[in-house]
């Protein structure tokens, strides 16, 4: 099994009323608990790149990696450029070889954000890769930007048609309430999503494939674990596992996952390091994190994507 686009999965999610899982990965260890995992209950995946990812491990090196877990676990696997900036790194990234790129032009003027992802779109079509646009400006904490709540907004329905016909992207990231990172509600804040926005837009867009960022829920007993041996998490929270299943049964065919693989990895880390403090092979702490890793995304696979078995 080559390494593929997203479009069949995301026509069969849509179909079948599940979503697929995009895991952001950094290193051998994440992408090995996550192909594993996914091997191990049959589910397609995608595996997600960052431009800080790209600048931790280089482009080679993760394209490599998994390349290595296509070759291992028989998978289907879409690769896809995580909150591409601009079109150089989309192209770059399409060069190298993903079979996807996501053009982030949510900051920029509704025209500006549609001539860019057009360039990227008719470049990338071409080639035979897929796009990812974006409409509607996350609250959170990715990589070097930092958007803030006053500077969030959702994504407003009325414009998604004209959005998706004039740059004839494959795939539409919503802004509905979710955020990037691990606090994603203040204290005391009931976590609520905008299912009435998800509603419309899947009216208007019949078919098409949504994507939702910010979508982990982070998960309070790897929270506990980290609190408990010297992490100082207070507060962290996010979306609940029943809000992204109802997602997943609509037009939300792409959930996107990062906090959770790094707040589970961080509790395993930390706990095999306080119950053994004299150990000093990295082998020994990244064992636990990649089962950890692993025990997160079979979790996610099977009781919130419903992605099992349809690899
Ligand atoms: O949405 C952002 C992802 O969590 C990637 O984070 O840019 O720090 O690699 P990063
Ligand atoms: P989380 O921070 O909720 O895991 O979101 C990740 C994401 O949206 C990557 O693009
Ligand atoms: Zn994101």
């Amino acid at each position: 099994m080559p390494i593929v686009t997203s479009k069949e999965m995301f026509n069969k999610a849509y179909e079948g009323g599940y979503a697929i899982g995009a895991f952001n990965v950094n290193n051998m260890e994440i992408i090995q608990g996550i192909t594993e995992a996914a091997a191990e209950v049959r589910s397609p995946l995608i595996l997600q790149v960052s431009a800080g990812a790209r600048k931790y491990a280089k482009h080679v090196y993760l394209m490599k990696l998994i390349e290595a877990a296509v070759e291992d676990t028989g998978l289907p696997i879409c690769v896809h450029l995580d909150h591409g900036a601009d079109f150089e790194i989309c192209r770059s990234c399409i060069d190298g070889g993903f079979t996807s790129v996501m053009i982030d032009g949510s900051s920029r003027s509704f025209e500006d954000n549609i001539k860019l992802t057009k360039q990227v779109v008719d470049y990338a079509h071409d080639r035979g890769v897929v796009v990812e646009g974006e409409l509607g400006r996350l609250e959170g904490v990715e990589d070097e930007v930092k958007v803030s709540a006053e500077d969030s907004s959702y994504t407003d329905p009325s414009q998604v048609e004209e959005f998706v016909k004039r740059t004839g992207v494959d795939s539409l990231a919503i802004a509905i309430g979710t955020s990037h990172g691990a606090y994603k509600f203040k204290p005391g804040q009931k976590p609520q999503l905008r299912f009435d926005i998800l509603r419309e837009v899947e009216k208007r867009l019949p078919g098409f494939p949504i994507v939702l960022h910010g979508a982990s829920s982070v998960l309070p007993e790897y929270v506990d674990i980290v609190n408990k041996y010297g992490g100082n998490m207070p507060g962290a929270v996010g979306i609940p596992e029943e809000m992204l299943r109802q997602a997943a049964k609509m037009a939300v065919c792409k959930i996107n996952i990062d906090s959770d693989l790094r707040l589970g990895f961080t509790a395993a880390v930390r706990k095999h390091l306080a119950e053994n403090p004299s150990h000093f092979d990295p082998r020994e702490y990244l064992k636990p994190a990649r089962e950890t890793i692993k025990e997160v995304v079979r979790r996610k696979i099977v009781s919130v994507l419903g992605s099992d078995n349809k690899a």
